[in-house]
């Protein structure tokens, strides 16, 4: 069956020298690569197999990769005739997708008789009568506004902010699913947590199982290094399940009782992907042992203020020399270093403040006080998941500071230093450094995210800053102190 994958692969060559990048972003065709569409369909139930005729649906088809992926799966299984039905919404793919379908359906005569209908129509415009066994789907990414989606429209109720066209589709192929069959869906990993997708996520985890997820890191490969986001492979289904099976990468399966990936509270909630069984437990034992977020001890998480481009555009907010009282130190990243905010004033040319006197100023500027600060961007290849430091407010002699926005800072009222410190190093620890790769669905750090993680008691919070600067131990004991909090 080689050549049916040769064949796909130089359909779709010749396809993207037609029609370029611009104009396939614009429908977001990002051709699932086979290495991947075969993992999509080793992500079905086998179960679905044993039934004689399958009904398959391809929401947004593109040249048909997963279907073939798919059809080929089912050679050797009791499946012998299928209807698929696939809609693509651009004209220019029907020609190339009829062509390779085809030539799959003379392919497999012998072995399954396949019916297939293509259809030339915005997927989420049509009112789908058909329950399907199967839906594979790879849909389009992209932001869109909330008025695009009609007000009478069932979607309308999901959506609290900006909604992904992805979401419409997840939550139409859910839908249209038969009781007992499996909905396999790739798309970006964002809507395992985050505020805009909650209602999403309580839906899926109100009405389905969870059979499989599928998650990597390798980002560049699956769509030929055209889409930079964390992308993941989920099964869906309203059967009955024992487990949730989780894949990391290549490195083998194991499984997990649903409830214990997914973080809940006040509505809240998170799908956790650990990376092994290993961190599944420690995570497990973490949420367990802690009870607390960091909103109920009294902190709160914020992201810098100063946007620099719009405070320059809004209020000719333009960096200045020093000039004692009548200037505000403005923190940027180049300033953040491991060891500490490095801030020195002999940089030559370097302004680094803004003028008081601005009439904007305020809007970019916080009390100086004890912060702990992070980098937003989250570095997953890197050893530590965390760039964080403690901002002591006796490093300036000002009444105000500004953080670029390429910070989130964690602040409470009376911020003490052995918070501080207490905070800092369980945010620098193993724990939380797996604990929060198992959480992270972007790049960046995410408020929503950091909110519904658990901590320990501000007692022991205060205890472990206590060790460090009462007790004067080593960081590596501290550490091993933190890892018994959970034992
Ligand atoms: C990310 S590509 C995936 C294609 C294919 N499923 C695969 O995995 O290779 C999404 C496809 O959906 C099509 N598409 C975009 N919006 C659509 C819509 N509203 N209805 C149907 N198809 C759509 C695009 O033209 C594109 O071919």
């Amino acid at each position: 069956m080689k050549e049916l994958y040769k064949l796909f692969s130089e359909n779709e060559k010749n396809y993207k020298l037609i029609y370029n990048k611009d104009y396939r972003k614009r429908y977001s065709q990002y051709f699932t690569d086979f290495d991947y569409s075969k993992k999509l369909v080793l992500s079905v139930g086998k179960d679905i197999y044993k039934k004689n005729n399958l009904n398959i649906l391809e929401p947004a088809a593109g040249t048909g990769n997963l279907i073939l992926s798919l059809l080929l799966n089912l050679r050797n299984s009791c499946v012998k005739k299928v209807r698929i039905d696939m809609y693509e919404i651009d004209a220019n793919l029907i020609p190339i997708l009829t062509s390779n379908i085809s030539k799959l359906k003379d392919r497999l005569k012998n072995e399954i008789k396949i019916n297939f209908n293509i259809i030339n129509k915005d997927f989420l415009k049509q009112e789908i009568k058909e329950k399907y066994d199967i839906i594979l789907s790879n849909p389009p990414y992209k932001k869109i506004r909330k008025t695009e989606i009609s007000n009478n429209s069932t979607y309308i109720n999901f959506f609290i902010g900006q909604p992904n066209i992805y979401h419409l589709f997840l939550i139409k192929n859910l839908d249209l699913l038969k009781d007992d069959g499996y909905c396999v869906f790739l798309s970006p990993k964002s809507y395992f947590s985050g505020k805009y997708s909650e209602k999403i996520r309580n839906y899926i985890i109100d009405n389905y199982n969870i059979y499989k997820i599928y998650s990597f890191d390798e980002r560049k490969k699956i769509f030929n290094n055209e889409i930079q986001q964390e992308i993941i492979i989920t099964s869906f289904t309203k059967r009955k399940l024992n487990d949730t099976i989780i894949e990391y990468n290549n490195n083998g399966v194991y499984c997990v009782k649903q409830k214990n990936i997914i973080s809940e509270k006040n509505k809240k909630s998170i799908i956790l992907v650990p990376r092994n069984k290993k961190e599944f437990e420690t995570i497990k034992k973490i949420e367990k042992s802690f009870k607390f977020n960091l909103g109920d001890l009294g902190f709160k998480i914020k992201v810098g203020q100063n946007v620099i481009f719009r405070a320059k555009n809004k209020y000719k907010l333009f960096t200045v020399p020093y000039k004692k009282n009548k200037t505000i130190p403005l923190i940027r990243s180049r300033h953040f270093s491991k060891n500490g905010l490095n801030y020195s004033n002999n940089i030559k040319g370097k302004n680094r403040y803004i003028s008081m006197e601005n009439k904007g100023v305020r809007e970019y500027a916080v009390k100086n006080d004890n912060y702990l600060l992070f980098k937003r961007l989250v570095t997953k290849n890197n050893k530590k998941i965390f760039n964080v430091i403690p901002y002591f407010k006796n490093f300036f002699d000002s009444k105000y500071i500004s953080f670029e926005n390429n910070f989130v800072y964690i602040h409470k009222k009376n911020f003490m230093i052995e918070e501080l410190y207490g905070l800092y190093f369980l945010f620098n620890s193993y724990l939380y450094d797996l604990y929060y790769r198992a959480i992270n669905s972007t790049h960046g750090l995410n408020i929503y995210e950091l909110e519904s993680m658990k901590f320990p008691s501000i007692n022991i919070i205060r205890e472990i800053g206590n060790l460090y600067l009462v007790n004067n131990i080593s960081e590596e004991e501290i550490y091993n102190f933190i890892n018994t909090l959970i034992q």
